[in-house]
């Protein structure tokens, strides 16, 4: 099938490049030609594990092509996807106008039936604001052109996009309950059907309720993150072991197992920007989700809990203090900054007069980038980028963890043991069991671990 990926960031890139090694015919396109130049010289703008090759397989093979061109990739696919960026506006709601600007793009010049479907995570509604955007446009051109604008949010996870979009748990897809609508689901249902062989993984269901299921997913996910994390600033205050308590509660399959670890927060691209889209949907009809608004505030004071807990380690005053960080992504196996805890937990320690030496396995350049605009040049100064993990060590006063890469789950600790100036580690994704570092000699903080490192 041809089809059209409008957006080459995360979501469509990996969109593109699975819908192509499945055979179809991928025309991407993206506004940004620098972009455009790196992606067909071979490169890929993101980390991702997989997807260089993928995509480099199916450039090769033709199936995958990258431009600027609007009016061509209006032409190409008889399915339409639009898969660019939705910030977040100043007040929290999802900023659409890219969003319409393809929907108008499309409208511009298309010239027979489309399929247009909606990947971008979007608010209730707007399917119908892309609609009148495309009718708009052939309004204009007096071109009688019909068309169907279907909503299939992504479930994608960083660091997991490729392996998720080639082994869906579910697809969601919503179309209208029209002639056309019917057409949409006949196509869609011919591309998703290599998905489908075993078991039927798709759910049908209107446009707007599909629209509502992808901020529902995350906003579930990220209220049991805050729900954990406030359940573990508790047990430390009480002397539980929440690791235990994750245990215990997840063994019940009305709860299950995943996403109950308690940590130093949340960030990345989706949960704190859906979460606050999905506030801001339901304040705009008069309602206030006051679950989300806890959920938020609960995530944010979570990312200050290392340096809090540093603090009370080290005093207020960290003038003279050195320390080192491993670990800077919002989570493993990507090089995504986003909202990172790392963020939070550096700019607390610069500002109290401490020096850092930061790690990650694959974020270094990111990090570069990012902590520029989070820190003054003075602040910029005080951080080492170190080589390797052990290097980041040398004369730290203690070790800090924030992301759960899979590179710090076995580390020597004899060697840290003698690279730190004192024996000090505080994990914010809690790696480490507490006995076993008793036996270390390391002194060890955890996330709601307290019962076992009070003694
Ligand atoms: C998320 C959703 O999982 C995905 O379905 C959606 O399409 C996009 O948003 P992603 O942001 O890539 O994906 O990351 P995810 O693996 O969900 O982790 C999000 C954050 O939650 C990370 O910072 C992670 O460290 C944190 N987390 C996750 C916890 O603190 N505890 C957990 O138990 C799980």
């Amino acid at each position: 099938m041809k089809i059209t990926i409008i957006g080459t960031g995360y979501v469509g890139l990996v969109t593109g490049a699975c819908l192509a090694e499945l055979g179809n015919d991928v025309f991407c396109l993206d506004l940004d030609a620098q972009k455009v130049a790196l992606l067909n010289s071979g490169g890929i703008p993101i980390h991702e594990p997989g997807l260089e090759e993928v995509v480099a397989r199916n450039r090769a093979a033709g199936r995958m092509t990258f431009s600027t061109d609007v009016e061509a990739a209006a032409n190409h696919g008889a399915m339409q996807f639009i898969a660019v960026g939705t910030p977040p506006d100043e007040d929290g709601s999802a900023d659409l106008q890219y969003v319409l600007a393809a929907a108008r793009g499309i409208g511009k010049y298309m010239t027979d039936f489309k399929v247009i479907v909606d990947k971008s995570t979007v608010p209730v509604g707007t399917a119908e604001k892309v609609r009148a955007a495309i009718q708009g446009e052939l309004d204009a051109r007096g071109v009688a052109a019909t068309f169907s604008v279907a909503s299939n949010p992504e479930f994608l996870k960083e660091g997991a996009a490729v392996e998720d979009f080639m082994r869906p748990d579910r697809i969601v897809i919503g179309v209208d309950a029209t002639p056309d609508g019917e057409r949409a689901r006949e196509l869609l249902k011919s591309l998703y059907a290599p998905f489908n062989r075993n078991h039927e993984r798709t759910y049908w269901m209107d446009v707007r309720s599909a629209e509502f299921t992808k901020y529902a997913a995350n906003a579930m996910l990220a209220t049991r993150i805050s729900f954990m994390n406030e359940l573990a600033n508790l047990a430390d205050k009480v002397g539980v072991d929440i690791e235990a308590v994750r245990h215990g509660i997840g063994s019940d399959p009305r709860i299950g197992h995943s996403f109950l670890y308690a940590g130093c927060g949340y960030g990345g691209s989706c949960f704190p920007k859906d979460v606050q889209a999905l506030e801001r949907t339901a304040r705009g009809h008069g309602q206030e989700l006051l679950i989300l608004r806890a959920v938020e505030a609960v995530n944010d004071r979570q990312k200050q809990v290392l340096g809090g807990k540093v603090v009370t380690r080290f005093g207020e005053d960290l003038t003279g203090r050195h320390f080192a960080v491993w670990g800077l992504a919002f989570k493993p196996n990507t090089d995504d900054m986003r909202e990172a805890s790392a963020r939070v937990l550096l700019a607390d320690l610069l500002k109290r007069g401490a020096t850092v030496a930061v790690y990650d396995p694959v974020a270094m350049a990111e990090a570069r980038r990012v902590l520029q605009l989070d820190l003054t040049p003075e602040q910029l100064a005080k951080v080492r980028f170190a080589d390797s993990p052990l290097d980041a060590l040398t004369d730290a006063d203690a070790l800090a963890i924030v992301t759960e890469w899979k590179a710090f789950r076995s580390p020597d600790f004899a060697q840290i043991k003698a690279r730190l100036k004192q024996a000090v580690i505080f994990d914010g994704r809690n790696l480490f069991e507490p006995a076993v570092m008793a036996e270390t000699g390391i002194e060890y903080h955890g996330i709601g671990r307290s019962i076992l490192t009070r003694a």
